[in-house]
């Protein structure tokens, strides 16, 4: 099957067998791995926009990222994943252009993620920049 991104379809929810698709994709990837069927429906249920490219060929789920967001000043972006062997086809810049092209997203006036310093460059194609000296990101986990 050739691997042409101009065929997959942008959907904004997931069917039963793309959610097992899902937590597939979340155990490939390290701050994704290990994370429970159960949990993901919840997160299904909650999440804030879906952003999902499938593959109408075979209804796979290829690319995935979600967001949450206020509708005015804050929208947090998550989980930006494609699949491994559609990697380096440009469908992770098309998966980026859909999540900041998106109406209720682009209108927001921040836009943020966290991601590690080698993923820096790629998000900086997109206007995002580190330079935000002296906030520190925070967390309290359960
Ligand atoms: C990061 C990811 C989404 C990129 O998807 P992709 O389909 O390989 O990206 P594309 O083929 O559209 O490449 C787009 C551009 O980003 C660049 N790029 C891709 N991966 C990159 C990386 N890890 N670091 C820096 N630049 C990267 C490409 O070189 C390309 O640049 P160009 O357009 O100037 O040639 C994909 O590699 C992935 O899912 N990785 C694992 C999950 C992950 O780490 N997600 C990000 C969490 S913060």
């Amino acid at each position: 099957m050739t691997l042409d991104k101009n065929r997959l379809e942008l959907r904004r929810d997931l069917t039963p067998v793309q959610v097992d698709q899902l937590v597939d994709l979340f155990q490939q990837e390290w701050w994704t791995k290990g994370r429970q069927k159960a949990d993901v429906e919840k997160l299904m249920r909650n999440a804030g926009p879906i952003f999902a490219f499938i593959d109408p060929l075979n209804e796979e789920l290829v690319a995935f990222a979600r967001a949450m967001t206020d509708g005015a000043y804050k929208a947090m972006i998550f989980d930006i994943i494609v699949k491994d062997i559609w990697r380096n086809t440009g469908l992770g810049r098309l998966l980026m252009a859909t999540v900041m092209t998106d109406p209720l997203l682009s209108q927001v006036k921040h836009r943020e993620l966290y991601c590690l310093e080698d993923m820096v460059p790629f998000y900086e194609k997109w206007g995002f920049t580190a330079d935000l000296p002296g906030l520190f990101f925070m967390r309290q986990s359960t």
